[in-house]
């Protein structure tokens, strides 16, 4: 086979120079070329993931749908974020921080789909042995799960071609290489062509592909973000890898709902689903405190009960410390802004720590009354009460705004004995909606809340 040839291709102007330099001589960024494949042919072009095209033009109507195939993964929770279980012919992207659990989860839902059909597992990072020895110790016994340690994607997908994988696991692509380039393996350009390469296998032999990726100290995805773009689902692990609670969020998905979660516990058993979220995320004082109250996201398609804690104290400091955990630090100090404005009350002197309890991100503005209300609780040292719960969003001109699906939130609130609630006025429901033993308080400006939960 004729050696390829290389080009670097610059990735803020696409323009492409046949070597190397730290400058583009185009567009004049630095740091910018990547080395690539020079495309010859169209149909060789390393970014186009092989969708079948056709050469006539149809109407949308006339289009011909083949059944979108799902296959159940065996793990509740992780089916819920792939929109319902696993799409044949889909590449998946799992991220996240080392030692999260993503090769535990992903042994865990090979071994349970092997059972059914044939699965390749393959290792980069890990041997043999070790792989074999997690599953052993996962309980998974042999489930006749096949394995591979193999790092070059020319002959991963020759081997995968042979043994023809229903589903199939890369771990991870940054350890993954291709022999047309001479860059080392993790380098942009690598794991760019290597996954442009294992996409095509996938999307050609209606294959279902996960791609396991690392995440760099800013908690991007190392490798490009053209990575994002080539896969069907994105999946980021969150939590804390010493917490016990992890969670997977859907950041993409083109079968399902964005922002979608998961949750596990990690066990010396592996992962295991978390059905009802809800309960853990709450830590019910017997006491009412000060500086804590409830509030019901939304995350993806499912409501969710969770504890904004705070805790305002004197500041020593000429510049008083705001801090913010599982929230945005930029609303809290939005937040404090609109409630000196429209409530009258000033924190200025004040350090603010606010906490969601358990690691969750909270990723809506839906709770923007819980932190304004935690806050203030501590402020003034007066709890609130045990079976309260609030959302909404606060606007800078102080108004109450209403989020989406407020009735079910509050459904979600009644289920699990909540018996107060202080929500957006246009989230008020109608009369013959109300939520059976939960006494429902509509607000309208910020001033309207402190009053009611302070007056
Ligand atoms: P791992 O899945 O290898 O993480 P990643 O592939 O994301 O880097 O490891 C997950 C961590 O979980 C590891 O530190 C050990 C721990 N663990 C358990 O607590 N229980 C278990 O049953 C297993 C297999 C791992
Ligand atoms: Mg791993």
């Amino acid at each position: 086979m004729a050696k390829a040839k290389i080009l670097y291709v610059c990735s803020t102007c696409g323009a492409s120079q046949t070597k190397w330099a730290g400058q583009c001589a185009d567009c004049g960024e630095w740091n910018t070329l990547i080395e690539g494949i020079a495309q010859s042919t169209p149909d060789q072009r390393s970014f186009t993931p092989g969708i079948k095209t056709d050469t006539r033009i149809q109407t949308i109507g006339d289009v011909e749908l083949e059944a979108e195939e799902r296959t159940t993964t065996g793990i509740g929770e992780l089916d819920r974020v792939l929109g319902g279980g696993l799409v044949h012919g889909s590449v998946t992207l799992i991220g996240g921080d080392p030692g999260i659990g993503k090769s535990t989860l992903l042994t865990q839902t090979m071994a349970a789909l092997s059972k059914d059909m044939p699965c390749l597992y393959v290792t980069g990072e890990e041997s043999l042995q070790q792989v074999s020895l997690r599953a052993k110790r996962l309980g998974l016994g042999d489930n006749g799960l096949n394995l591979l340690s193999a790092t070059c994607v020319e002959n991963i997908i020759t081997l995968a071609a042979k043994q023809q994988p229903r589903v199939m696991v890369i771990d991870s692509i940054q350890t993954i290489y291709t022999e047309a380039l001479s860059s080392a393996p993790g380098a942009v350009g690598q794991v760019r062509e290597s996954a442009a390469q294992l996409v095509r296998f996938a999307k050609q032999t209606g294959t279902a592909l996960f791609l396991v990726g690392h995440v760099t100290k800013e908690g991007t995805l190392a490798g490009p973000r053209v990575l994002e773009h080539m896969v069907d689902t994105v999946l980021y692990f969150e939590g804390d890898s010493g917490e016990r609670y992890r969670m997977i969020r859907a950041v993409k998905n083109r079968f399902g709902a964005v922002n979608e979660l998961g949750v596990f516990a990690m066990t010396d058993a592996g992962l295991k689903p978390v059905s009802n979220p809800s309960a853990i995320f709450l830590s019910r004082h017997d006491q009412p405190v000060p500086g804590s109250i409830i509030t019901v996201t939304r995350e993806g398609s499912r409501p969710l009960l969770i504890e904004v804690q705070a805790l305002v104290d004197e500041s020593h400091s000429s510049n008083p410390r705001r801090i913010c955990l599982g929230l945005d630090a930029n609303r809290l100090t939005m937040l404090l802004a609109v409630m000196h404005r429209h409530g009258g009350i000033a924190l200025y002197d004040q350090d603010v720590f606010v906490n969601v309890v358990g690691g969750v991100r909270v990723t809506e503005t839906g709770a923007d009354t819980a932190l304004l209300l935690s806050a203030l609780s501590s402020f003034r040292n007066r709890p609130l009460p045990n079976d309260l719960i609030t959302f909404g969003e606060i606007g800078l001109a102080g108004e109450v705004r209403p989020v989406p699906n407020g009735q079910e939130r509050l459904r979600e609130a009644a289920k699990h004995g909540f018996k107060q609630a202080i929500i957006p006025k246009a989230n008020m429901p109608k009369k013959n909606e109300m939520v059976e033993g939960l006494q429902v308080t509509p607000v309208q400006r910020v001033s309207e809340l402190v009053d009611h939960t302070f007056g």
